[in-house]
């Protein structure tokens, strides 16, 4: 009994002893780090150095200039910019599904959608379309693999993954070579100009690996989440009709109502979008019903009180948006889907922060949320004003939350393209006007 003592004293005094050791080494360090700060002022020149710090030893202020870097992509001029951009690929993008005699398997094209805007948009790649095709193969095997055991195992999920990094990692370098040695011809600056751009004016010149990362990581975030809202906006155009003639009118009454012909392509603005107050409560409403991203993780760094119970320091918690939206006392029935619930007169989200929040919150809510909004208005727009579209089975599909939420058969529809008088063109007219895009 009294050597079991006495080894437990032992191991808690050793422990004691390294939590003092690496404590006094973090101190010091952050001390010398200071001191090295300190010591490049100029001697000769009487003037302090500004206020501020060096931020962490080796990784100094990279956080912050990141997250600066982020808000610039997303800023209200950038998003300006990539909109003719994304309503030509949009409309690229309708323009083939009418042309296609069969239906669509949404849910898939509208991952293809959405990775070509991420590619050819955010990313400003020129990669030619057969590429394009197989990156976007390559990519999926990446994102089926991402949630697999760590086994390294010839045939096992973790190795398809870590295959799939690897060949798309060669493509994006190829395609950022390319882009980096031709700069001529564009008239606007995308989200890896405007990353390479900042990290220059802050004295940092990006690796090619930081490069490939931080383009993986934007297409990552950007592409499953605006897929799968982007399904459900169409699944539930289809399932209300109403609700699409609605949005139609207000269109309509703006001028905006245009056929194949696209008179406004490429000149939406992003002050015509905002005017338009219904399509802003259809698309709440599709992220309220349809939350593409169940919940995220945080840690406590404080301890707080819940309930009448202690959340601990230190404790790693989940906070869920789907129940969240589920429970919010201030939505009335809350699994019906009622645009209106968010109009003017009604306002159902205007009482408390935190019933609404489909794209997170706090400092780490989503950086690309007013791109994914703006995303989403224009596949609004364009399918109300251009297509017609009918389920093409029987019933709608079960919905699925494994990944993000979808549609377990993918949803299938049949598009129909519309001319300026709203009749509908025929797939073989639709096929020579996609051909010539
Ligand atoms: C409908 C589409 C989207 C939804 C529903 C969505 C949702 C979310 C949510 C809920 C989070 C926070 C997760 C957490 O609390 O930990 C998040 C983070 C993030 N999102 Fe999105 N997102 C969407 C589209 C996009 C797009 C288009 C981009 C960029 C191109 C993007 C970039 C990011 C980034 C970079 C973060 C991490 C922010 C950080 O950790 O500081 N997202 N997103």
């Amino acid at each position: 009994m009294l050597f079991e003592g006495l080894e437990l004293v032992s191991a808690l005094a050793t422990l004691a002893a390294c939590l003092v050791s690496v404590t006094l080494l973090l101190a010091v360090s952050q001390q010398l780090w200071q001191l090295r700060w300190a010591a490049t002022r100029d001697k000769s020149c009487k003037l302090p150095i500004p206020k501020g710090s060096m931020g962490f030893p080796l990784i100094g202020e990279t956080g912050h200039w990141l997250l600066q870097v982020f808000s610039k992509i997303f800023s209200h001029e950038a998003l300006e910019s990539y909109l003719p951009k994304i309503q030509l690929v949009i409309q690229d993008t309708l323009r083939a599904w009418s042309s296609q005699p069969e239906a669509i398997n949404v849910y898939q094209e509208a991952q293809r959608l959405t990775f070509r805007m991420a590619v050819r948009v955010l990313l400003g790649f020129s990669i030619p379309e057969e590429d394009l095709g197989h990156l976007f193969e390559v990519y999926q095997q990446f994102v089926e693999n991402v949630f697999s055991l760590p086994v390294d195992l010839p045939f096992s999920g973790y190795r398809r993954g870590i295959q799939a990094r690897q060949i798309l990692q060669k493509g994006l370098e190829k395609a950022i070579r390319e882009k980096l040695q031709c700069t001529q011809g564009k008239d606007y600056s995308d989200a890896l100009d405007i990353l390479i751009e900042s990290s220059k004016e802050h004295g940092k010149e990006m690796t090619m690996q930081e490069l490939k990362d931080g383009t993986l990581e934007l297409i990552f975030a950007a592409y499953a989440t605006t897929a799968s809202a982007s399904t459900s906006l169409i699944m539930q155009l289809l399932k209300h009709p109403a609700v699409l003639e609605k949005l139609r009118e207000e269109l309509r009454a703006q001028g905006l109502l245009h056929g194949g012909g696209c008179p406004c392509e490429g000149t939406l603005r992003l002050d015509t979008l905002s005017s338009l107050r219904y399509l802003d409560c259809v698309i709440k409403e599709v992220m309220r019903l349809f939350t593409p991203v169940s919940g995220g993780y945080r840690t406590v760094l404080q301890t707080f009180e819940l309930d009448g119970f202690q959340i601990p320091k230190g404790w790693s918690v989940m906070y869920s948006i789907r129940d969240t939206h589920d429970t919010a006392p201030v939505f009335k029935d809350v699994n019906v889907f009622d645009p209106d619930r968010f109009s003017q007169a009604r306002s159902e989200d205007k009482d408390g922060r935190f019933h609404y929040l489909p794209f997170g919150g706090g400092v780490r809510t989503c950086l690309g949320k007013h791109l994914a909004k703006l995303f989403l208005k224009v596949l609004a727009v364009e399918l109300a004003s251009t297509s017609r579209f009918e389920l093409a089975t029987r019933t709608f599909p079960r919905i699925t939350l494994v990944p993000v939420l979808h549609p377990v058969d993918g949803l299938s529809v049949k598009f129909f393209g519309l001319d300026s008088n709203q009749n509908e063109i025929l797939p073989e007219t639709e096929a020579m006007l996609s051909a010539t895009v």
